[in-house]
């Protein structure tokens, strides 16, 4: 043979070997397969429900061979900007040069356990790019990030960083946003998604969620049902910044970009360095959003909550009962209704520091975090003990993050803020009106000094207190008048860099406080990512606390959170409602309250100490991420959710009549997810004193079959009336 035709023999062999590079990623039910095409470039060849024979994975066509993409390269699995790709690229990294382009091509992949690795790296700059693919099979939740390292001298800019990209096929595809704001977290809006793009981001930096959460649902072939249809839900574990972008194509094929936001955020990536993007999750579920929840929720518990095996206390906290307006003798009187209720443990909320300049509202005080000496005398640990002596333990907000102006730290340390630098330093001729929100700015987290303090926070109290047990962190305001003073040149890079200090504080407190529980708590629930959560113990949902306004709220986190972490407080929020059904909302997640027991009757006061020994007892049941969404307050005047534990002995059903129409005819509710041939005995639980059951189903025993089959009557034709149900396997 010639040297040509050996070199030729050696290149058909090359391209045979790279085209048959195959890198399948299952989970129990779900497959995604990437191909390495000829021209060495990573594609999708298929995402769907888990191919039964392995040897079909040879059929699945290439994508040049006939699936739809403007890219002649393929379905390309992490595309680039500026080269061939029409559509919304993953990364864009402008060269020391200035060209702002690369095309990434495969170089090698390694699959060990449940982890892939695939690196890809650009043939011209010293660019290498690693997708990771780590699966959690019996959950079927697949997590993907990216690593990103660049060996170039001088200045290389990211100009996006996505951690991933997905594509679908479907005849249609309907988007499930969830919209919020303060008081309306959660809100589910739908659309079908046509032609070109839609963008859901955030770009507030801290309280990053405040205007839309970072969790989606996209319908595939029709719009997302709870029990059916193909269902892809993702979530972006990032406690900052977010964007998912849909984009349909010419072709009608679905792509689905998530990642950090990069507007606003050109990185400065140094020589060396390794950029790690977000995490971000995602399912695809054959049976709705039902089941997608489930798995959502079981992965949560078995992988991602902190402390997610530990118990949790249910507690009161005083926010809403004294706002700032507390001492001493009202706090240990509180621990006293504390007791009396049967709660474990008391939380004091804003206002207990600042001493030239108080914290008595929320203008100034922020950042000085001594105890206020003329308000709370004996300081935080008479209040530690106090609480013990009552036997509840003590817990405690903070909001370390951030300053207001009128403060003492403020005065020490304005280099410590994230403000707009003055018109000296940036020689604008003229100085920019501070924007403040609720009053305060936000410390800059970028900075390692600032880091310290922030832990210093933690530390200081736990230091002086280690009997406390809880910790409220709040985090009122957005990122405003953003300018870095310690990133000086570099303020492409604060809004990320702001994360990642939060993430080493977080880790700091973590190490050495590992048994403190902590509520992620921002003006509501303005955090609320899983990645936040594997810090914290729990996280507030919302400030509004009106239980029509939580049946949705809560409706809209269960799709992916688990009910241990959802803080649910009973409060004075909409007085129309009664106690009882205040409180039968609040059951469904992490029980507290935020009220004064002094006005209520003794009736109500009676009912809460026997819900919460109710709740006690079953919350191993109310926890389970075994969750089945009955009847939707979206359809209609009534909610039904249903918990069952995982051996199916044993469930809760939480039905509400919310303003049910004049005449409207009810239905049986039908029960899922119990055993068809046990018997079950149906029992309505948490009644008020003296109160009988009047549900027709009440202490009967039926088939597990007839549960599903036929159902029960639990709602009702009249105003704001509910029941929580005890379901029995006999
Ligand atoms: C906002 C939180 O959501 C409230 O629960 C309360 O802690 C206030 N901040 C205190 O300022």
């Amino acid at each position: 043979m010639t040297k040509r035709a050996l070199l030729f023999f050696h290149f058909l062999i090359l391209s045979f070997f790279l085209s048959a590079q195959t890198i399948s990623i299952t989970t129990d039910h779900t497959q995604l397969v990437l191909k390495v095409n000829s021209q060495k470039r990573l594609c999708q060849t298929y995402l769907g429900e888990r191919l039964s024979a392995q040897t079909d994975l040879s059929q699945l066509n290439m994508p040049e061979a006939g699936l739809s993409s403007s890219c002649i390269k393929g379905l390309e699995a992490y595309p680039v900007m500026g080269t061939e790709d029409y559509y919304e690229p993953t990364f864009e990294i402008r060269h020391a040069d200035g060209n702002p382009t690369s095309v990434l091509k495969y170089v090698s992949h390694s699959q060990q356990g449940n982890e892939t690795k695939v690196v890809l790296r650009d043939e011209l700059y010293p660019v290498e790019v690693t997708l990771y693919y780590k699966v959690f099979p019996e959950e079927d939740i697949i997590q993907q990030w990216t690593e990103i390292k660049q060996e170039e001298k001088g200045k290389v800019y990211l100009g996006r960083y996505a951690s991933s990209m997905l594509y679908f096929e479907a005849p249609q595809y309907y988007l499930t946003e969830f919209a919020s704001d303060w008081a309306k977290e959660m809100q589910m809006q739908n659309q079908e998604l046509q032609f070109g793009k839609k963008v859901v981001d955030s770009r507030l930096g801290a309280r990053a969620n405040m205007m839309t959460q970072p969790f989606f649902e996209v319908g595939l072939g029709g719009p997302a049902r709870e029990n059916e249809g193909r269902v892809l839900m993702g979530t972006l574990g990032w406690t900052g910044n977010f964007r998912f972008t849909f984009e349909v194509d010419n072709q009608h094929v679905l792509r689905v970009v998530s990642g950090i936001n990069h507007d606003a955020s050109i990185y400065l990536l140094k020589k060396g360095d390794i950029f790690r993007t977000a995490d971000f999750f995602f399912t695809l579920s054959a049976n709705g959003v039902g089941e997608g929840s489930r798995r959502f929720q079981r992965w949560m518990m078995n992988h991602q909550l902190h402390k997610a095996k530990d118990d949790r206390m249910t507690l009161l906290n005083n926010w809403e009962n004294t706002y700032f307006d507390f001492d001493e003798e009202k706090l240990v009187a509180l621990f006293g209704e504390a007791k009396d209720l049967g709660v474990d443990l008391f939380l004091l909320d804003d206002g207990w520091f600042g001493n030239k300049y108080p914290r008595k509202d929320d203008h100034a005080g922020l950042g000085d975090w001594q105890v206020t000496k003329d308000k709370l005398p004996n300081g935080v640990p008479y209040l530690v003990k106090k609480a013990k002596e009552n036997g509840v333990n003590f817990g405690i907000w903070i909001e370390p993050e951030m300053v207001n102006p009128k403060s003492e730290l403020a005065e020490k340390h304005p280099d410590w803020i994230i403000m707009l630098p003055s018109s000296q330093s940036s020689g604008a001729g003229g100085t920019r009106e501070p924007y403040y929100f609720r009053n305060q700015l936000v410390l800059d987290l970028c900075n390692p000094q600032v880091q310290d303090f922030v832990f210093g926070v933690v530390d200081g109290l736990m230091q002086e207190n280690p009997d406390i047990k809880f910790m409220k962190w709040d985090c009122n305001s957005p990122i405003t008048n953003i300018y870095s003073p310690y990133l000086k040149e570099n303020q492409g890079n604060i809004y990320v860099d702001y994360v990642r200090g939060l993430y080493s504080v977080l880790d700091r407190v973590q190490t050495k406080y590992p048994d403190l529980y902590m509520m992620m708590c921002s003006g509501g629930g303005g955090r609320s990512d899983v990645t936040g959560l594997r810090y914290f113990t729990e996280f507030w949902c919302s400030d509004n606390t009106d239980p029509i306004e939580r049946l949705f709220i809560q409706w809209g986190y269960s799709q992916f959170m688990p009910a241990k972490a959802m803080c649910a407080h009973v409060t004075e929020w909409n007085r129309k409602a009664s106690i009882k059904f205040r409180l039968d909302v609040a059951f469904q997640g992490k029980l507290g309250f935020d009220i004064g027991l002094k006005g209520l009757s003794d009736d109500d006061r009676q009912y809460c100490r026997e819900a919460i020994k109710e709740y006690k007892r079953l919350k191993d049941v109310v926890w389970s991420p075994n969750l089945y969404r009955l009847v939707s307050p979206y359809e209609g005047q009534h909610c039904v959710v249903q918990r069952v534990s995982d051996d199916r002995s044993h469930s809760i059903v939480f039905a509400y009549d919310i303003h049910p129409r004049y005449g409207e005819r009810l239905l049986n509710t039908r029960l899922q997810g119990l055993d068809t041939d046990a018997k079950y005995r149906v029992k309505e639980i948490c009644l008020m004193p003296g109160r009988q059951s009047w549900l027709s189903c009440n202490n009967k025993v039926y088939t597990g079959d007839y549960l599903m089959k036929v159902g029960v009557k639990v709602t009702s034709a009249s105003d704001l009336v509910s029941h929580i149900i005890e379901i029995t396997k006999e």
